[in-house]
């Protein structure tokens, strides 16, 4: 069986910096690796924050702390794929960036290191195909914010081996997470029930049937949701929503996948939600 005891997480934004903080947690050595020091920085800050308000919540120790923090390393080089069991790409949601760092992890990491992508939407056949081990690449989806979501949704590519699989399953678990098992199909499943309710929300917005408060307030109150669709779309970013409609779209071609207009209007005015402090909210 395989062994993983050392993982390196490829990006430090936002889901990359809480897979590796939840690594570290769970005992791993995490290798946080991105193309440049500044964004390392800015992970790192963000985990610091995540484990002091765990300190100061009298969660953890200061000793357990600095003992998590002493689990990451950092990298600005891919070559430190050299060394590890697996690697959990977190990078940019581009088919081109991932099959090129895939490609290059091949021919650095081990024979036997497992290569997860914590893709959100593409295709994680078409990424493993970039690879000569194809039988060892593996979807591992993470959810935002990732240190206080239990669901890891765990795809396996068409390839991917049964036992690539128990390894990834029993990482999971060993994360403190929950597996859930999905085949390789747009979306998979968590964004191919989430983001059309998301743009069915935006539609009843679109065509003037409930204010977007009101609309919040119908699946916060009604369905015992933790936030509203709209609010929730301004947290994942209306580009990203957008992005994987279009993927939905096109890998279905059937026309209840189809963006709302006013999604793309808002992506198009560079209203993408928190991150940049206006989307159908606006913020600090
Ligand atoms: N990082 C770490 N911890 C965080 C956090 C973050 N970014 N945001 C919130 N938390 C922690 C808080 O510290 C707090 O912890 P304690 O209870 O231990 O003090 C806890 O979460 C609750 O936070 P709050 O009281 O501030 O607020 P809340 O009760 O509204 O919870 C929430 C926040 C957990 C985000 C909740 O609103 C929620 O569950 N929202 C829905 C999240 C969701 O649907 N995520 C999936 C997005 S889709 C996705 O990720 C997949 C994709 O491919 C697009």
């Amino acid at each position: 069986m395989m062994k993983i005891q050392k993982i390196m997480v490829i990006g430090a934004g936002q889901m990359g910096s809480g897979i590796a903080q939840v690594c570290a947690q769970s005992g791993f050595q995490v290798v946080l690796n991105d193309l440049k020091d500044e964004f390392l920085d800015r992970g790192l800050g963000v985990i610091t924050k995540n484990l002091t308000r765990q300190v100061d919540k009298g969660r953890m120790t200061e000793a357990d702390k600095d003992q998590v923090l002493a689990n990451i390393t950092r990298s600005t080089n891919l070559q430190d794929a050299s060394s590890v069991d697996l690697v959990i790409e977190a990078a940019v949601e581009n088919m081109e960036i991932k099959t090129k760092i895939f490609e290059q992890l091949d021919e650095i990491a081990p024979k036997e290191t497992i290569l997860a992508s914590n893709t959100s939407s593409l295709p994680i056949t078409e990424i493993a195909a970039a690879t000569k081990r194809p039988e060892k690449v593996i979807g591992m989806h993470f959810m935002n914010p990732v240190p206080v979501m239990k669901l890891v949704e765990i795809i396996r590519g068409l390839a991917t081996t049964d036992e690539v699989y128990q390894a990834i399953e029993d990482l999971t678990k060993a994360l403190s997470k929950v597996p859930v098992e999905v085949n390789d199909f747009p979306g998979f499943v968590s964004n191919r029930v989430l983001m059309p309710m998301i743009n069915e929300a935006v539609y009843t917005l679109y065509e003037g049937v409930a204010t977007k408060e009101a609309i919040d307030d119908v699946m916060k109150l009604g369905m015992n949701h933790p936030m509203g669709p709209l609010t929730l779309a301004d947290f994942i970013g209306l580009d990203t929503c957008l992005y994987i409609m279009e993927i939905l779209h096109e890998g279905f071609g059937d026309d209840k996948y189809r963006p709302c207009p006013l999604l793309r209007k808002y992506v198009k005015a560079g209203w993408l939600g928190k991150k940049t402090g206006r989307g159908f909210y606006t913020y600090e």
